[in-house]
């Protein structure tokens, strides 16, 4: 058996937020002094958007350094409370002024894919031409090693209407699944943004929401209003092995963060 290659997922710690549940600031820092207890310790961490409330470049300063503690390289993508330019500014991501955040990270035995799903100034995900183009050469240029496509916004519809009004929007997800249906290197799409753990599929792939560090979703299949909760918090640990992956949703105590 080879050596496991190791990437977290963090997702939306929200650094700044205050809504009256949690504290962001805790949440992720007992992530982040969880993710330094794993054996063996991560090759890459991944940060699937929302890292800050606001979008100010105090909150990324803030956020940087609590991500400072962590021994791997840290990869952020947007998430629809992010600054697309401040994002760039504090993790020296390059791009255009205003644009998409997006990148690849070849990282050897694994491919990372960043794919900027935010509408800016909307809650709700998008994929225009240009980025959804921009994927299609991404994935074209390395069509074997096993690929994480990291987008903000879960390409699925996951039937709890508060969730689902936030969405990426359908065609969009609908011409994302065509693209992903040509390239078999996409081994697992993973998110953010709907603060739980939730499994899904988009073209045969499996499609992996993770769990917030700040706050919780509450679980409402009927309602259409987005409840805050303190629980459930935690990450995702991606594990590659011998060219499968598995992913384990660790959950963390809500003691240090409520
Ligand atoms: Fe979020």
């Amino acid at each position: 058996m080879g050596r496991p290659f190791i990437l977290v997922q963090l997702s939306d710690p929200h650094i700044g937020a205050d809504w009256g549940v949690g504290d962001p600031v805790a949440g992720l820092a007992a992530s982040v002094a969880s993710v330094r207890e794993l054996r063996p310790a991560p090759d890459a961490v991944l940060v699937s958007g929302d890292l800050v409330d606001h979008g100010s470049d105090a909150e990324y300063a803030e956020v940087a350094s609590l991500l400072e503690e962590l021994d791997a390289p840290v990869y952020p993508l947007p998430g629809n409370h992010d600054d697309r330019d401040a994002l760039r500014r504090q993790f020296g991501i390059p791009g255009e002024a205003g644009g998409p955040v997006q990148y690849v990270v070849d990282l050897g035995p694994l491919r990372v894919l960043a794919l900027d799903s935010t509408r800016p100034g909307a809650d709700s995900g998008e994929l225009d031409a240009g980025r959804l183009a921009w994927l299609e050469d991404a994935l074209s240029a390395d069509p074997h090693t096993p690929t994480v496509l990291a987008m903000h916004h879960p390409p699925l519809l996951t039937h709890a209407p508060a969730l689902d009004a936030l969405a990426l929007a359908g065609d969009d997800r609908a011409a994302l699944a065509e693209i992903v249906a040509r390239h078999r290197s996409v081994a697992l799409i993973v998110a953010g943004h709907v603060h739980r753990a939730i499994a899904g599929e988009l073209a045969g792939r499996r499609v992996l929401s993770a769990p917030s560090t700040y706050v919780g979703f509450r679980l409402d299949l009927v309602g259409t209003e987005l409840q805050s909760i303190p629980a459930p918090l935690g990450y995702v640990v991606h594990v590659l092995c011998d060219g499968e992956l598995v992913s384990h949703v660790h959950a963390l105590s809500a003691s240090p963060c409520v």
